[in-house]
C-alpha cells in the first residue's frame, strides 16, 4: 500500500499473468470509480485528469517501454496516489483480464491509426475489443475516442454508431469532458498546432 510520496515502484502495477482476471480497485489506496487510459503515452492527459479528480482510481496503459516509464515516473513526481501505470498490449489486457462491469470511462486518445490498409489488423478498435470494451464497461458508464485520423475515425464510428447499448452524448455534455478539466493530450496539442481537424466522440453505456 502507498501511504505517501510514491515512488515509480508504486505507480507502476505489472501485468497480470495469463488466466488472472484483475481486481483493479485493489492496487489503489481508496476505492473510487475506476477510469482507464488506454495509449497514455507520456501521461499528460492521465495526469491532469489524475489531479482534477483524486476520488477516481485511474490506470494509464502503454505499450512503448520509454513512454510508460517516463509517465509513471511523471505521476510518482506529482506524488499521485490514484493513479496507476501498467505496460502492456492493452488490448489484450482488456479481453483477457479484466472482469464484467468495472470500468466507469474508458479513455482512448489518438490510438495508432495503422493507415496502410494491409496493417488495419492492427488497430486496436475492432470488433472483438469492442465486445470486451462493452463487457468491461459499467451502466451509465462513458466511453471517450478522440483522434486526427479521419479514416480511423470513420471506422471507429462505424463499428460503435448504432451499438445495441451505446448511445452517443455531446461531448460537451459528458461529465468527464467538460470545460477546464479537459487539459487534452500531448498528441491533441501537437496536432492542434498543426491545424489538424481533431474528431471525438463519447458514448454512454445503458
Ligand atoms: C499516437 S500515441 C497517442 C498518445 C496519447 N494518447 C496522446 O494523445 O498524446 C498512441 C500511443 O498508444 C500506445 N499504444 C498503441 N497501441 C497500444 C496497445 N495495444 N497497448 C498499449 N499502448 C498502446 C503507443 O505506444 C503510443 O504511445
Amino acid at each position: 500500500m502507498v501511504t505517501m510520496d510514491p515512488s515509480i515502484e508504486d505507480i507502476i502495477v505489472e501485468p497480470p499473468e495469463d488466466g488472472v482476471i484483475v481486481d483493479p480497485i485493489r492496487w489503489f489506496e481508496s476505492p473510487g470509480p475506476f477510469e482507464i487510459e488506454i495509449g497514455c503515452g507520456k501521461g499528460g492527459f492521465l495526469l491532469a485528469r489524475a489531479r482534477a479528480n483524486p476520488g477516481i482510481c485511474l490506470l494509464g496503459i502503454e505499450w512503448a517501454n520509454k513512454y510508460f516509464r517516463y509517465a509513471a515516473d511523471r505521476m510518482a513526481r506529482w506524488k499521485l496516489t490514484n493513479v496507476r501505470v501498467m505496460r502492456t498490449d492493452a488490448k489484450y489486457f482488456v479481453i483477457h483480464h479484466l472482469p464484467p462491469a468495472c470500468v466507469s470511462v474508458l479513455h482512448v486518445y489518438h490510438p495508432d491509426p495503422w493507415p496502410k490498409k494491409r496493417h488495419h489488423k492492427r488497430r486496436l478498435i475492432q470488433p472483438d475489443f469492442v465486445e470486451a470494451a462493452l463487457r468491461c464497461l459499467v451502466p451509465g458508464g462513458r466511453w471517450l475516442i478522440q483522434s486526427d485520423h479521419e479514416e480511423y475515425f470513420g471506422a471507429i464510428r462505424g463499428l460503435l454508431d448504432g451499438q445495441a447499448g451505446l448511445s452517443e452524448l455531446a461531448w460537451e455534455n459528458a461529465a468527464v469532458a467538460t470545460g477546464e478539466e479537459w487539459s487534452g493530450t500531448n498528441f491533441e496539442a501537437k496536432y492542434a498546432r498543426e491545424g489538424r481537424t481533431i474528431h471525438r466522440v463519447v458514448y454512454a453505456v445503458s
